[in-house]
């Protein structure tokens, strides 16, 4: 029996067999969950559809979280296959190309900046806001981060503010839905090659950097974020609300490796 036996799961995020909500729905899967997945657009349908069929799930539904209404629409077509839900995940951001590279002055634009925070860290609130209604009384909100919050890391750039803005959301977050059960968490995760992770400039060095100096001298993959997020979400965490948890093999932790 899995510590996810029944909770019904909401992911999004998934936009090829390598994203971090894959690994997130595979894992919850195993651990006893029914799992509904979203697709952002009519091109990454098919690949969802996959994913969806090897876990055993059959609900998928279209998301673009750049519209409240898709939001509202999404939820209303959940209501109709479930009565409630018990953990959804958020694995979702975006930001212009070209401005995860150079310099993040010469590359920040106020366009960029606001579509960054809308798509990256609005659209949890969004996910809470049009969805608690049909929260469960023990709900798990999980969010995707990473180190560039809290660390000005080359290229990241606007993902950076994103980023904090989003680990804010959490904490904003958690205050309000804790009183009624839900618990609101992140995971900061290290570096995965990923589509997203692909537009980011210098990706292999960083990947190649981390493998090199962080504690565990490897790069995390899919499967322990995806572990992370089943345990975080299931109700052995259930005194853990409002925490950013890393699962970056100890990168954070480190201010100098002599490697
Ligand atoms: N890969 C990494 O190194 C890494 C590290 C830490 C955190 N993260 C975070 O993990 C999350 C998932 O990214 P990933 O690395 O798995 O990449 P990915 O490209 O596989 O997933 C990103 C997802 O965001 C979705 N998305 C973008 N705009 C959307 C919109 N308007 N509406 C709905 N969906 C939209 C895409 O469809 C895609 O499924 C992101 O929040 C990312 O910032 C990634």
């Amino acid at each position: 029996m899995g510590f996810l036996n029944g909770k019904r799961a909401l992911v999004t995020g998934v936009a090829s067999n390598r994203s971090i909500a894959a690994g997130i729905a595979r894992a919850m899967a195993r651990e006893g969950a029914e799992v509904a997945l979203t697709f952002q657009n009519d091109k990454l349908q098919g690949r969802v559809e996959e994913l969806a069929k090897e876990i055993g799930s059959s609900i998928c539904l279209p998301l673009d979280v750049a519209s409240d209404e898709a939001i509202v629409g999404m939820y209303e077509a959940l209501g109709r296959e479930w009565p409630t839900v018990d953990v959804v995940v958020h694995s979702i951001a975006y930001a212009p190309r070209e401005a995860l590279s150079g310099s993040y002055l010469e590359s920040v634009t106020r366009d960029g900046f606001t579509l960054a925070h809308d798509i990256s860290s609005y659209s949890f609130a969004a996910l809470a806001k049009y969805g608690r209604e049909q929260f469960s009384e023990r709900a798990a909100l999980l969010t995707l981060t990473y180190l560039g919050a809290i660390r000005a890391i080359p290229n990241y750039n606007v993902m950076g503010p994103a980023k904090a803005s989003l680990e804010a959301n959490i904490r904003f977050m958690a205050a309000d839905l804790g009183p009624s059960g839900t618990r609101v968490n992140g995971i900061s995760a290290g570096p995965i090659k990923t589509l997203a992770a692909a537009g980011i400039g210098g990706i292999r060095q960083m990947l190649q950097h981390v493998a090199a100096t962080s504690p565990m001298r490897r790069n995390v993959t899919i499967e322990d974020v995806g572990n992370a997020a089943a345990f975080l979400c299931s109700d052995l965490a259930a005194g853990i609300t409002g925490e950013v948890i890393y699962v970056d093999g100890g990168y954070s932790n480190v201010g100098m490796s002599l490697t």
